[in-house]
Protein backbone atom coordinates (compact mmCIF):
# COMPACT_ATOMS: atom_id res chain seq x y z
CA UNK A 1 0.00 0.00 0.00
CA UNK A 2 1.22 3.41 -0.76
CA UNK A 3 2.17 4.96 2.31
CA UNK A 4 0.23 7.94 3.88
CA UNK A 5 1.91 11.14 3.27
CA UNK A 6 4.43 10.74 0.38
CA UNK A 7 4.45 12.06 -2.65
CA UNK A 8 5.22 9.26 -4.97
CA UNK A 9 4.64 8.61 -8.44
CA UNK A 10 1.85 6.02 -9.43
CA UNK A 11 4.11 3.68 -10.74
CA UNK A 12 5.84 3.27 -7.60
CA UNK A 13 2.67 2.19 -5.78
CA UNK A 14 -0.23 1.76 -8.77
CA UNK A 15 -3.20 -0.43 -7.62
CA UNK A 16 -1.76 -3.33 -6.96
CA UNK A 17 -3.00 -6.15 -4.76
CA UNK A 18 -1.06 -8.62 -3.11
CA UNK A 19 -1.66 -12.27 -3.77
CA UNK A 20 -4.19 -14.16 -2.00
CA UNK A 21 -2.38 -15.93 1.12
CA UNK A 22 -3.96 -19.51 1.95
CA UNK A 23 -4.05 -20.96 5.48
CA UNK A 24 -2.69 -24.48 4.98
CA UNK A 25 -4.02 -25.18 8.59
CA UNK A 26 -7.63 -23.89 7.72
CA UNK A 27 -9.87 -27.30 6.82
CA UNK A 28 -11.78 -25.65 4.62
CA UNK A 29 -9.01 -24.42 2.43
CA UNK A 30 -7.85 -27.24 2.52
CA UNK A 31 -10.38 -29.51 1.86
CA UNK A 32 -11.24 -27.25 -1.76
CA UNK A 33 -6.97 -27.75 -2.23
CA UNK A 34 -7.10 -31.54 -1.86
CA UNK A 35 -10.24 -31.89 -4.01
CA UNK A 36 -8.27 -30.69 -7.01
CA UNK A 37 -5.61 -33.74 -6.35
CA UNK A 38 -8.66 -36.13 -8.17
CA UNK A 39 -8.68 -33.86 -11.06
CA UNK A 40 -6.69 -35.66 -13.72
CA UNK A 41 -3.93 -32.57 -15.18
CA UNK A 42 -4.38 -32.25 -18.90
CA UNK A 43 -2.50 -33.08 -21.48
CA UNK A 44 -0.01 -30.24 -22.86
CA UNK A 45 0.67 -29.40 -26.60
CA UNK A 46 1.96 -26.75 -28.65
CA UNK A 47 -0.55 -23.29 -28.23
CA UNK A 48 0.68 -21.65 -31.09
CA UNK A 49 -1.57 -19.97 -34.17
CA UNK A 50 -0.54 -22.62 -36.70
CA UNK A 51 0.76 -25.94 -37.86
CA UNK A 52 0.83 -28.15 -34.39
CA UNK A 53 2.77 -31.06 -34.93
CA UNK A 54 5.76 -33.22 -32.77
CA UNK A 55 6.01 -36.29 -30.50
CA UNK A 56 4.01 -37.01 -27.97
CA UNK A 57 5.89 -38.67 -24.47
CA UNK A 58 4.67 -39.21 -21.09
CA UNK A 59 5.18 -36.99 -17.91
CA UNK A 60 6.30 -38.77 -15.06
CA UNK A 61 5.60 -38.17 -11.43
CA UNK A 62 9.09 -37.42 -9.66
CA UNK A 63 7.98 -38.68 -6.49
CA UNK A 64 5.76 -41.37 -7.30
CA UNK A 65 6.83 -42.73 -10.85
CA UNK A 66 3.16 -42.83 -11.94
CA UNK A 67 2.35 -41.07 -15.20
CA UNK A 68 0.50 -37.58 -14.84
CA UNK A 69 -0.27 -36.59 -18.83
CA UNK A 70 1.02 -36.40 -22.24
CA UNK A 71 3.23 -33.88 -23.82
CA UNK A 72 3.43 -32.76 -27.54
CA UNK A 73 6.82 -31.46 -28.17
CA UNK A 74 6.65 -29.07 -30.78
CA UNK A 75 9.02 -30.29 -34.11
CA UNK A 76 10.49 -28.13 -36.86
CA UNK A 77 7.34 -27.23 -38.65
CA UNK A 78 5.69 -25.93 -35.71
CA UNK A 79 8.46 -24.31 -34.52
CA UNK A 80 8.38 -22.55 -38.01
CA UNK A 81 4.55 -21.85 -37.90
CA UNK A 82 5.02 -20.00 -34.18
CA UNK A 83 7.58 -17.78 -35.89
CA UNK A 84 5.73 -17.45 -38.90
CA UNK A 85 2.42 -16.26 -37.04
CA UNK A 86 4.38 -14.12 -33.81
CA UNK A 87 3.46 -10.62 -33.62
CA UNK A 88 3.29 -7.71 -31.03
CA UNK A 89 0.82 -7.20 -29.20
CA UNK A 90 -1.02 -3.80 -30.56
CA UNK A 91 -3.50 -3.34 -27.49
CA UNK A 92 -2.98 -0.24 -25.58
CA UNK A 93 -0.79 -0.36 -22.39
CA UNK A 94 -3.51 0.33 -20.63
CA UNK A 95 -5.42 -2.50 -22.34
CA UNK A 96 -2.67 -4.75 -21.92
CA UNK A 97 -2.54 -4.09 -18.01
CA UNK A 98 -6.03 -5.19 -17.71
CA UNK A 99 -6.01 -8.42 -19.43
CA UNK A 100 -2.55 -9.13 -17.02
CA UNK A 101 -4.87 -8.28 -14.61
CA UNK A 102 -7.46 -10.40 -15.08
CA UNK A 103 -5.22 -13.59 -15.61
CA UNK A 104 -3.36 -12.83 -12.39
CA UNK A 105 -7.23 -13.11 -11.28
CA UNK A 106 -7.98 -16.56 -13.10
CA UNK A 107 -4.38 -18.08 -11.90
CA UNK A 108 -5.96 -17.55 -8.66
CA UNK A 109 -9.00 -19.13 -9.14
CA UNK A 110 -7.68 -22.12 -10.71
CA UNK A 111 -5.29 -22.81 -7.43
CA UNK A 112 -6.33 -26.14 -7.20
CA UNK A 113 -5.39 -27.17 -10.62
CA UNK A 114 -1.90 -25.24 -10.61
CA UNK A 115 -1.04 -26.92 -7.41
CA UNK A 116 -1.45 -30.15 -8.34
CA UNK A 117 0.06 -29.78 -11.73
CA UNK A 118 2.89 -28.40 -9.75
CA UNK A 119 3.12 -30.81 -7.21
CA UNK A 120 2.57 -33.84 -9.48
CA UNK A 121 5.13 -32.80 -12.53
CA UNK A 122 7.36 -30.75 -11.11
CA UNK A 123 7.31 -32.45 -7.07
CA UNK A 124 6.87 -29.33 -5.54
CA UNK A 125 5.65 -29.32 -1.79
CA UNK A 126 2.91 -27.54 -0.89
CA UNK A 127 3.82 -24.58 0.47
CA UNK A 128 6.74 -24.63 -2.20
CA UNK A 129 3.10 -24.70 -4.49
CA UNK A 130 1.42 -21.80 -2.65
CA UNK A 131 4.63 -19.61 -2.54
CA UNK A 132 4.90 -20.16 -6.88
CA UNK A 133 1.24 -19.32 -7.29
CA UNK A 134 1.55 -16.35 -5.65
CA UNK A 135 4.56 -14.76 -7.13
CA UNK A 136 3.47 -15.62 -11.00
CA UNK A 137 0.70 -13.31 -9.67
CA UNK A 138 2.75 -10.93 -8.06
CA UNK A 139 4.64 -10.55 -10.99
CA UNK A 140 1.51 -10.38 -13.60
CA UNK A 141 -0.03 -7.54 -11.65
CA UNK A 142 3.50 -5.53 -10.98
CA UNK A 143 4.43 -5.61 -14.74
CA UNK A 144 0.81 -4.69 -15.36
CA UNK A 145 1.56 -1.44 -13.88
CA UNK A 146 5.31 -0.82 -14.55
CA UNK A 147 4.05 -1.36 -18.44
CA UNK A 148 1.01 0.73 -18.29
CA UNK A 149 2.92 3.71 -17.53
CA UNK A 150 5.79 3.25 -19.88
CA UNK A 151 5.15 4.35 -23.62
CA UNK A 152 4.41 1.72 -26.13
CA UNK A 153 7.64 1.21 -27.17
CA UNK A 154 7.89 -2.56 -27.91
CA UNK A 155 10.98 -4.01 -29.55
CA UNK A 156 9.13 -7.06 -30.84
CA UNK A 157 9.04 -10.62 -30.50
CA UNK A 158 10.74 -12.11 -27.61
CA UNK A 159 11.85 -15.97 -27.14
CA UNK A 160 10.99 -16.49 -23.29
CA UNK A 161 13.20 -19.94 -22.48
CA UNK A 162 12.47 -20.81 -18.97
CA UNK A 163 13.63 -23.16 -16.01
CA UNK A 164 11.85 -26.43 -14.41
CA UNK A 165 12.01 -25.61 -10.88
CA UNK A 166 9.90 -22.22 -11.08
CA UNK A 167 7.72 -23.35 -13.54
CA UNK A 168 4.97 -21.39 -12.82
CA UNK A 169 6.43 -18.02 -11.15
CA UNK A 170 10.04 -17.91 -13.94
CA UNK A 171 7.75 -18.86 -17.07
CA UNK A 172 5.04 -15.92 -16.16
CA UNK A 173 7.35 -13.40 -14.82
CA UNK A 174 9.65 -13.98 -18.49
CA UNK A 175 5.75 -13.36 -20.56
CA UNK A 176 4.09 -11.24 -18.32
CA UNK A 177 7.25 -8.17 -18.38
CA UNK A 178 7.74 -8.84 -22.07
CA UNK A 179 4.41 -8.73 -22.69
CA UNK A 180 3.63 -5.48 -20.81
CA UNK A 181 6.01 -3.90 -22.84
CA UNK A 182 3.75 -4.69 -25.97
CA UNK A 183 6.13 -7.31 -27.04
CA UNK A 184 4.61 -10.87 -28.61
CA UNK A 185 6.24 -14.03 -26.79
CA UNK A 186 7.33 -17.28 -28.17
CA UNK A 187 7.57 -19.43 -24.29
CA UNK A 188 9.61 -22.52 -24.48
CA UNK A 189 9.50 -23.80 -21.17
CA UNK A 190 11.95 -26.33 -19.73
CA UNK A 191 11.10 -29.61 -21.24
CA UNK A 192 10.06 -31.42 -17.25
CA UNK A 193 7.18 -28.91 -16.79
CA UNK A 194 5.32 -28.10 -19.65
CA UNK A 195 2.26 -29.11 -18.29
CA UNK A 196 1.85 -26.48 -15.86
CA UNK A 197 2.96 -23.78 -18.67
CA UNK A 198 0.50 -25.10 -21.05
CA UNK A 199 -1.81 -24.99 -18.03
CA UNK A 200 -0.47 -21.29 -17.36
CA UNK A 201 -0.89 -20.12 -21.57
CA UNK A 202 -4.59 -21.49 -21.24
CA UNK A 203 -5.37 -19.23 -18.75
CA UNK A 204 -3.35 -15.77 -20.20
CA UNK A 205 -5.47 -16.60 -23.53
CA UNK A 206 -8.76 -16.94 -21.67
CA UNK A 207 -7.24 -13.48 -20.18
CA UNK A 208 -7.78 -12.22 -23.34
CA UNK A 209 -3.80 -12.32 -24.58
CA UNK A 210 -4.01 -12.88 -28.88
CA UNK A 211 -2.38 -16.41 -29.27
CA UNK A 212 -0.22 -14.55 -32.15
CA UNK A 213 1.15 -12.66 -29.24
CA UNK A 214 1.50 -15.46 -26.79
CA UNK A 215 2.86 -18.86 -27.99
CA UNK A 216 4.05 -21.81 -26.32
CA UNK A 217 6.72 -24.33 -27.98
CA UNK A 218 7.00 -27.30 -25.80
CA UNK A 219 9.97 -29.30 -26.40
CA UNK A 220 13.67 -29.64 -26.02
CA UNK A 221 17.07 -27.60 -26.07
CA UNK A 222 16.47 -27.62 -29.82
CA UNK A 223 13.56 -25.55 -29.81
CA UNK A 224 15.06 -23.22 -27.80
CA UNK A 225 18.39 -23.43 -30.25
CA UNK A 226 16.07 -22.81 -33.20
CA UNK A 227 14.29 -19.81 -31.37
CA UNK A 228 17.57 -17.65 -30.23
CA UNK A 229 19.09 -18.23 -33.48
CA UNK A 230 16.48 -16.95 -35.85
CA UNK A 231 16.37 -13.11 -36.93
CA UNK A 232 12.72 -12.82 -36.15
CA UNK A 233 13.39 -13.02 -32.61
CA UNK A 234 14.35 -9.31 -31.13
CA UNK A 235 15.26 -10.63 -27.81
CA UNK A 236 15.87 -13.24 -25.26
CA UNK A 237 14.70 -13.86 -21.51
CA UNK A 238 16.22 -16.73 -20.22
CA UNK A 239 16.85 -18.44 -16.81
CA UNK A 240 19.09 -21.25 -16.29
CA UNK A 241 22.44 -22.09 -16.05
CA UNK A 242 25.29 -19.93 -16.96
CA UNK A 243 26.46 -22.62 -19.63
CA UNK A 244 22.59 -22.67 -21.63
CA UNK A 245 23.31 -18.31 -21.58
CA UNK A 246 26.61 -18.38 -23.14
CA UNK A 247 25.36 -20.89 -25.61
CA UNK A 248 22.17 -18.06 -26.02
CA UNK A 249 24.67 -15.74 -26.58
CA UNK A 250 26.60 -16.97 -29.21
CA UNK A 251 23.81 -18.14 -31.16
CA UNK A 252 22.23 -15.12 -31.12
CA UNK A 253 25.33 -12.95 -32.03
CA UNK A 254 25.10 -15.01 -35.60
CA UNK A 255 21.81 -13.85 -36.16
CA UNK A 256 19.78 -11.58 -34.31
CA UNK A 257 20.23 -8.09 -34.55
CA UNK A 258 23.33 -6.57 -32.14
CA UNK A 259 21.03 -4.92 -30.48
CA UNK A 260 18.62 -7.49 -29.31
CA UNK A 261 18.50 -7.80 -25.49
CA UNK A 262 19.68 -11.47 -23.98
CA UNK A 263 17.91 -10.61 -20.21
CA UNK A 264 19.83 -14.01 -18.31
CA UNK A 265 19.35 -14.89 -15.13
CA UNK A 266 21.58 -17.77 -14.28
CA UNK A 267 23.50 -19.93 -11.78
CA UNK A 268 25.22 -19.25 -8.06
CA UNK A 269 27.26 -20.35 -5.71
CA UNK A 270 25.73 -19.00 -3.07
CA UNK A 271 27.09 -18.71 0.29
CA UNK A 272 26.64 -17.72 4.10
CA UNK A 273 28.72 -16.18 6.84
CA UNK A 274 27.74 -17.28 10.70
CA UNK A 275 30.10 -15.24 12.99
CA UNK A 276 30.53 -16.05 16.67
CA UNK A 277 28.16 -13.34 17.65
CA UNK A 278 25.20 -14.65 15.64
CA UNK A 279 22.17 -16.23 17.63
CA UNK A 280 22.68 -19.98 16.80
CA UNK A 281 18.85 -20.72 16.33
CA UNK A 282 17.80 -18.30 14.47
CA UNK A 283 21.16 -18.98 12.44
CA UNK A 284 20.78 -22.69 12.52
CA UNK A 285 16.82 -22.11 11.41
CA UNK A 286 17.66 -19.96 8.04
CA UNK A 287 20.46 -22.46 7.27
CA UNK A 288 18.39 -25.41 7.00
CA UNK A 289 16.05 -23.39 4.92
CA UNK A 290 18.15 -21.30 2.75
CA UNK A 291 19.58 -25.00 1.82
CA UNK A 292 17.19 -27.62 1.70
CA UNK A 293 13.57 -25.87 1.44
CA UNK A 294 12.60 -26.52 -2.23
CA UNK A 295 15.18 -29.94 -1.64
CA UNK A 296 17.79 -27.31 -2.61
CA UNK A 297 16.38 -26.49 -6.30
CA UNK A 298 16.83 -22.48 -6.14
CA UNK A 299 19.46 -20.58 -7.86
CA UNK A 300 19.04 -19.01 -4.74
CA UNK A 301 19.56 -21.60 -2.62
CA UNK A 302 22.62 -21.68 0.37
CA UNK A 303 25.70 -24.00 -1.24
CA UNK A 304 28.62 -22.75 0.86
CA UNK A 305 28.35 -22.07 4.72
CA UNK A 306 30.93 -20.34 6.75
CA UNK A 307 31.18 -21.17 10.46
CA UNK A 308 33.49 -19.23 12.30
CA UNK A 309 35.92 -21.98 13.79
CA UNK A 310 34.91 -20.81 17.68
CA UNK A 311 31.44 -21.73 17.58
CA UNK A 312 31.51 -24.25 14.95
CA UNK A 313 31.09 -27.71 16.55
CA UNK A 314 28.08 -26.38 18.24
CA UNK A 315 26.60 -25.01 15.42
CA UNK A 316 27.53 -28.44 13.48
CA UNK A 317 25.44 -30.34 16.44
CA UNK A 318 22.74 -28.07 16.10
CA UNK A 319 22.67 -28.20 11.89
CA UNK A 320 22.61 -32.05 12.53
CA UNK A 321 19.59 -31.78 15.11
CA UNK A 322 18.00 -29.71 12.55
CA UNK A 323 18.05 -31.87 9.48
CA UNK A 324 16.59 -34.78 11.54
CA UNK A 325 13.59 -33.19 12.08
CA UNK A 326 13.39 -32.67 8.25
CA UNK A 327 10.32 -35.12 6.57
CA UNK A 328 11.36 -36.04 3.12
CA UNK A 329 8.66 -37.46 0.99
CA UNK A 330 5.57 -37.04 -1.04
CA UNK A 331 5.68 -33.31 -1.52
CA UNK A 332 1.62 -33.77 -1.45
CA UNK A 333 1.69 -34.81 2.31
CA UNK A 334 1.34 -31.60 4.04
CA UNK A 335 4.17 -32.86 6.50
CA UNK A 336 6.62 -33.26 3.57
CA UNK A 337 9.43 -31.10 4.22
CA UNK A 338 11.94 -31.76 1.36
CA UNK A 339 10.35 -32.97 -1.67
CA UNK A 340 12.19 -35.01 -4.74
CA UNK A 341 14.38 -33.83 -7.23
CA UNK A 342 13.11 -33.19 -10.98
CA UNK A 343 14.13 -35.98 -12.17
CA UNK A 344 16.21 -38.92 -12.71
CA UNK A 345 18.71 -38.06 -14.20
CA UNK A 346 19.60 -35.07 -11.70
CA UNK A 347 19.15 -37.43 -8.37
CA UNK A 348 21.98 -39.76 -10.52
CA UNK A 349 23.94 -36.65 -11.19
CA UNK A 350 23.87 -35.99 -7.49
CA UNK A 351 24.73 -39.21 -6.16
CA UNK A 352 27.41 -38.80 -8.27
CA UNK A 353 29.09 -36.07 -7.15
CA UNK A 354 28.27 -37.79 -3.61
CA UNK A 355 29.80 -40.58 -4.35
CA UNK A 356 33.10 -38.45 -5.26
CA UNK A 357 32.67 -36.43 -2.12
CA UNK A 358 32.01 -39.63 0.31
CA UNK A 359 34.88 -38.89 2.83
CA UNK A 360 33.62 -35.60 3.65
CA UNK A 361 30.14 -36.06 4.43
CA UNK A 362 29.01 -34.98 8.34
CA UNK A 363 24.96 -35.96 7.84
CA UNK A 364 23.12 -37.23 5.40
CA UNK A 365 18.99 -38.42 6.16
CA UNK A 366 17.36 -41.66 5.10
CA UNK A 367 16.67 -42.00 1.46
CA UNK A 368 12.79 -42.99 1.19
CA UNK A 369 11.41 -45.96 -1.62
CA UNK A 370 10.82 -44.82 -4.72
CA UNK A 371 10.53 -41.69 -6.46
CA UNK A 372 13.92 -39.44 -7.43
CA UNK A 373 14.79 -38.20 -3.61
CA UNK A 374 17.68 -36.94 -2.22
CA UNK A 375 17.75 -36.78 1.34
CA UNK A 376 19.68 -33.36 2.86
CA UNK A 377 23.39 -33.72 2.80
CA UNK A 378 25.73 -31.87 5.22
CA UNK A 379 29.51 -31.94 3.34
CA UNK A 380 32.92 -30.53 4.97
CA UNK A 381 34.90 -28.79 2.81
CA UNK A 382 38.01 -26.21 3.24
CA UNK A 383 36.34 -23.51 1.51
CA UNK A 384 34.03 -22.44 -1.47
CA UNK A 385 37.54 -22.81 -3.45
CA UNK A 386 37.08 -26.57 -3.67
CA UNK A 387 33.86 -26.27 -5.66
CA UNK A 388 34.04 -26.77 -9.12
CA UNK A 389 29.80 -27.06 -9.81
CA UNK A 390 26.42 -25.52 -8.62
CA UNK A 391 25.47 -29.28 -7.04
CA UNK A 392 21.59 -28.11 -7.77
CA UNK A 393 20.07 -30.18 -4.98
CA UNK A 394 19.59 -30.60 -0.88
CA UNK A 395 23.70 -30.62 -0.63
CA UNK A 396 25.16 -28.18 2.07
CA UNK A 397 28.70 -27.54 2.10
CA UNK A 398 30.16 -26.32 5.11
CA UNK A 399 33.30 -24.79 6.03
CA UNK A 400 35.29 -23.34 8.75
CA UNK A 401 37.30 -20.04 9.36
CA UNK A 402 38.96 -18.10 11.74
CA UNK A 403 38.17 -14.50 13.10
CA UNK A 404 41.08 -13.24 11.73
CA UNK A 405 40.51 -14.64 8.23
CA UNK A 406 36.99 -12.96 7.39
CA UNK A 407 38.83 -10.69 4.49
CA UNK A 408 40.26 -13.97 2.84
CA UNK A 409 36.48 -15.80 3.02
CA UNK A 410 35.17 -13.28 1.49
CA UNK A 411 37.77 -12.78 -1.55
CA UNK A 412 37.09 -16.39 -1.99
CA UNK A 413 33.55 -16.00 -2.17
CA UNK A 414 34.20 -13.51 -4.70
CA UNK A 415 36.33 -15.42 -6.60
CA UNK A 416 34.04 -17.65 -7.80
CA UNK A 417 32.98 -14.83 -10.51
CA UNK A 418 28.97 -16.01 -9.17
CA UNK A 419 27.21 -12.98 -7.54
CA UNK A 420 23.32 -14.77 -6.51
CA UNK A 421 22.60 -14.70 -2.99
CA UNK A 422 24.49 -13.66 -0.23
CA UNK A 423 23.78 -14.13 3.52
CA UNK A 424 25.26 -12.69 6.92
CA UNK A 425 24.29 -13.65 10.41
CA UNK A 426 26.52 -11.54 12.43
CA UNK A 427 25.31 -9.20 15.58
CA UNK A 428 27.89 -6.39 14.61
CA UNK A 429 26.38 -3.44 12.69
CA UNK A 430 29.79 -2.26 11.16
CA UNK A 431 29.96 -5.59 9.83
CA UNK A 432 26.90 -6.05 8.00
CA UNK A 433 28.08 -2.65 6.34
CA UNK A 434 31.46 -3.47 5.44
CA UNK A 435 30.97 -7.70 4.27
CA UNK A 436 27.20 -6.21 2.29
CA UNK A 437 30.00 -3.55 0.72
CA UNK A 438 32.89 -5.95 0.10
CA UNK A 439 30.79 -9.34 -1.33
CA UNK A 440 29.90 -8.93 -5.34
CA UNK A 441 26.28 -10.57 -5.01
CA UNK A 442 22.88 -9.21 -6.07
CA UNK A 443 20.78 -9.93 -3.39
CA UNK A 444 22.18 -10.04 0.23
CA UNK A 445 20.10 -11.26 3.10
CA UNK A 446 21.62 -10.44 7.23
CA UNK A 447 20.00 -12.07 9.62
CA UNK A 448 17.39 -14.31 7.62
CA UNK A 449 17.40 -17.07 5.26
CA UNK A 450 18.40 -16.51 1.78
CA UNK A 451 15.94 -17.54 -0.40
CA UNK A 452 12.31 -16.50 -1.58
CA UNK A 453 12.64 -13.06 -2.84
CA UNK A 454 9.48 -10.65 -3.18
CA UNK A 455 8.29 -9.25 -6.09
CA UNK A 456 8.46 -5.52 -6.18
CA UNK A 457 10.13 -5.68 -2.21
CA UNK A 458 12.97 -7.55 -3.39
CA UNK A 459 13.76 -6.75 -6.78
CA UNK A 460 15.26 -10.55 -7.67
CA UNK A 461 19.06 -10.85 -9.89
CA UNK A 462 22.80 -11.90 -9.92
CA UNK A 463 25.81 -10.23 -11.13
CA UNK A 464 29.10 -11.92 -12.91
CA UNK A 465 28.33 -15.35 -13.96
CA UNK A 466 25.23 -15.47 -12.41
CA UNK A 467 23.37 -12.89 -14.64
CA UNK A 468 22.62 -10.18 -16.76
CA UNK A 469 20.09 -7.70 -14.83
CA UNK A 470 17.70 -5.95 -14.43
CA UNK A 471 16.69 -7.57 -11.30
CA UNK A 472 13.30 -9.64 -11.91
CA UNK A 473 10.58 -8.26 -9.79
CA UNK A 474 12.47 -4.80 -10.08
CA UNK A 475 11.43 -1.35 -11.04
CA UNK A 476 13.87 -1.43 -14.33
CA UNK A 477 13.01 -5.07 -15.37
CA UNK A 478 10.46 -4.41 -17.93
CA UNK A 479 12.35 -1.17 -19.38
CA UNK A 480 14.94 -3.99 -21.04
CA UNK A 481 11.94 -5.41 -22.74
CA UNK A 482 11.39 -1.74 -24.84
CA UNK A 483 13.14 0.22 -27.16
CA UNK A 484 15.78 2.53 -25.56
CA UNK A 485 14.47 5.54 -25.99
CA UNK A 486 11.28 4.13 -25.15
CA UNK A 487 12.45 3.80 -21.43
CA UNK A 488 14.69 7.21 -21.12
CA UNK A 489 11.06 9.25 -22.62
CA UNK A 490 9.23 7.30 -19.68
CA UNK A 491 11.88 7.60 -16.97
N1 LIG B 1 13.46 -15.93 -6.78
C1 LIG B 1 13.79 -17.18 -6.12
C2 LIG B 1 14.22 -16.97 -4.73
O1 LIG B 1 14.43 -15.84 -4.33
C3 LIG B 1 14.86 -17.93 -6.85
O2 LIG B 1 14.62 -18.00 -8.20
O3 LIG B 1 14.38 -17.91 -4.02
Amino acid sequence: RRPAGLDLPDRIFGDRRNSRGFDLTDATELARIDAARDVAVPDATPLVAGVVSGQTRAVWNPATGAIVAQVTEADADCVEAALAAAARWKASPQERAEVLRRAADLYEEHFGSLFATLTQEAGKSLPDAVGELREAVDFLRYYADQGAVRSDAARGVFAAISPWNFPLAIFTGQIAAALAAGNGVVAKPAEQTCLVAAMAVRLLHEAGVPVRALQLLPGDGAVGAALTGDARIAGVAFTGSTETARKIRLNMVDTLDPGAPLIAETGGLNAMIVDSTALPEQAVRDIVASAFQSAGQRCSALRCLYVQEDIAPQMIEMIKGAMNELRVGNPWNLSTDVGPVIDAEARDGIEAYLAEHADQVLHRLETPQGGTFIPPVLLKVGGIAEMDREVFGPVLHLATYRAADLDKVIAAINATGYGLTFGLHTRIDTRVQEVSDAIHAGNIYVNRNQIGAIVGSQPFGGEGLSGTGPKAGGPHYVTRYQCPTACDAAI
